[in-house]
């Protein structure tokens, strides 16, 4: 096992580039399933997400080569699978891009129902819901995997009651080679719905109006292969924004699209922060003191869920009483009772966080509950006094590239380092 040893207190200063977006990247690489020919994807970011779905498209019978350290080949040709076990899926959520990738491909998929982070009970009856309205029969079979077959996949109207992410890619997915026109009202509105739109539209397919109220998808005969460079990751950018504020450091984040931050940016000028926007970066400087605030998550444009962590320990230092409410996910945290460790006040009532601001975070040894409670324990050691012990680190893994490369050029004293022991080391 490895744990991260930090020694906090230092405010991070310097310039840090952004990596390709994770939740656009592993909708793009079952997408390329539908593609007849090579796919060269660009800007991929090194995290485990991507390993699991490049191995699991591998083990379908794609070939799928690695050009450089950020640039995939893949070519999906001879893929004439359309199953995908427990043991492939388990390691990732968003293997459930394999249900309409493959339903797409070849009117049928057999998807067990995968892993990844646990907030509580994550259906998947939207998806299904837009499946059935093409034409798909649906069988739940015992041992937790989906059967779905089609003769035809036809166009459809479909509405979803819950905003979904998940479930707006999956129905693109199988829409974009079905018959007829498929509308889809209620869709998610994210940057990765609109880069997974965009790459299906440089390969040949006809989609409009993703990232807005109403997406509509034009069957086409068939998609042709090309190159397509993926959106930097919002989330991860998110990530770095909050934790300059944190540490009262100064930081400017490079290779992001502004327009996606702005949320987050808000945020942090309302408690106290200085953003600067230019067209491909933001600088962003905390301040002494933080005022608090009340943030409530929301699917796009309102705050990111995947940010909420990271939120309420930024709000932990604040000079007064926050509230977070997770308005998303049923039961997004878990990560609390670990950052209490760091000396925060925090109780959680329902879907709201309130966050009882402290002068300081102290040194603590807490572990990952998930990948963004992950990121938020990180934040906590930064911002704390002494050296602190982050465990369970395959969580950060999964979504956040060079981790702690990036966070040293900003002056982070933080490294990784078997655990053999529990003696705290000394992090330089
Ligand atoms: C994606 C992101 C995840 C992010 C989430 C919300 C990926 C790989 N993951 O997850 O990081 O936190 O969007 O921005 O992109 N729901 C249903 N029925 C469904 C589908 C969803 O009730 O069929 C509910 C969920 O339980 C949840 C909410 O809708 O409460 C949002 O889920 P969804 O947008 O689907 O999240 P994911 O696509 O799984």
């Amino acid at each position: 096992m490895e744990k991260l040893l930090i020694n906090g207190g230092t405010p991070l200063k310097g310039e840090v580039t952004i990596s390709g977006a994770k939740n656009a990247v592993i909708g793009i690489i079952p997408a390329t399933l539908l593609v007849e020919g090579k796919c060269i994807i660009e800007n991929v970011p090194a995290i485990d997400d991507v390993t699991v779905i490049m191995d699991i498209l591998t083990q379908l019978g794609a070939s799928v080569k690695l050009i450089n350290k950020s640039t995939v080949e893949i070519d999906c040709t001879n893929v004439n699978s359309c199953r995908a076990t427990y043991d492939m899926v388990k390691k990732m959520r968003a293997s459930y891009y394999l249900m309409g990738a493959l339903l797409g491909r070849f009117n049928k998929a057999i998807v067990s129902m995968p892993g990844g982070c646990n907030f509580g009970s994550r259906p998947v009856d939207q998806h299904l819901k837009g499946f059935r309205q093409m034409g798909v029969e649906v069988k739940e079979c015992v041992n937790d995997y989906y059967d779905l077959s089609a003769d035809q996949l036809v166009g459809a109207q479909i509405y979803f009651d819950i905003v979904s992410v998940g479930a707006t890619i999956n129905v693109m997915l199988a829409a974009v080679l079905a018959d007829g026109i498929t509308i889809i009202e209620n869709p998610a509105k994210e940057p990765h719905i609109v880069d997974v739109a965009n790459f299906l539209n440089s390969m040949g397919a006809n989609i409009k109006g993703a990232g807005t109220d109403i997406i509509k998808i034009k069957g086409v005969e068939k998609l042709h292969g090309g190159t397509y460079s993926v959106i930097p990751d919002y989330v991860e950018a998110g990530t770095y924004m909050l934790m300059a504020a944190a540490t009262n450091g100064e930081v400017m984040v490079n290779n992001i699209i502004p327009k996606h931050m702005e949320s987050v940016t808000s945020k942090i000028r309302e408690v106290g922060g200085t953003v600067v926007e230019y067209d491909d970066a933001i600088f962003v400087k905390g301040a002494k003191k933080l005022t608090p605030a009340r943030v409530k998550t929301l699917p796009y444009p309102g705050f990111p869920t995947d940010l909420q962590p990271l939120a309420t320990t930024l709000l932990s230092i604040s000079s007064g009483t926050s509230f977070v409410t997770e308005a998303v996910w049923d039961s997004r945290f878990q990560y609390v009772a670990e950052l209490n460790r760091f000396g925060s006040k925090i109780t959680v009532n329902g879907d709201t966080a309130t966050i009882e601001g402290v002068e300081k975070l102290h040194a603590a040894k807490a572990k990952c509950t998930d990948l963004r409670g992950g990121a938020a324990m990180v934040m906590a050691a930064l911002m704390a006094d002494g050296t602190s012990e982050i465990y369970n680190l395959s969580h950060v893994d999964r979504g956040y590239e060079r981790f702690e490369e990036k966070l040293k050029n900003l002056g982070a004293k933080i490294k990784r380092v078997q655990d053999f022991s529990n003696e705290i080391e000394e992090a330089n």
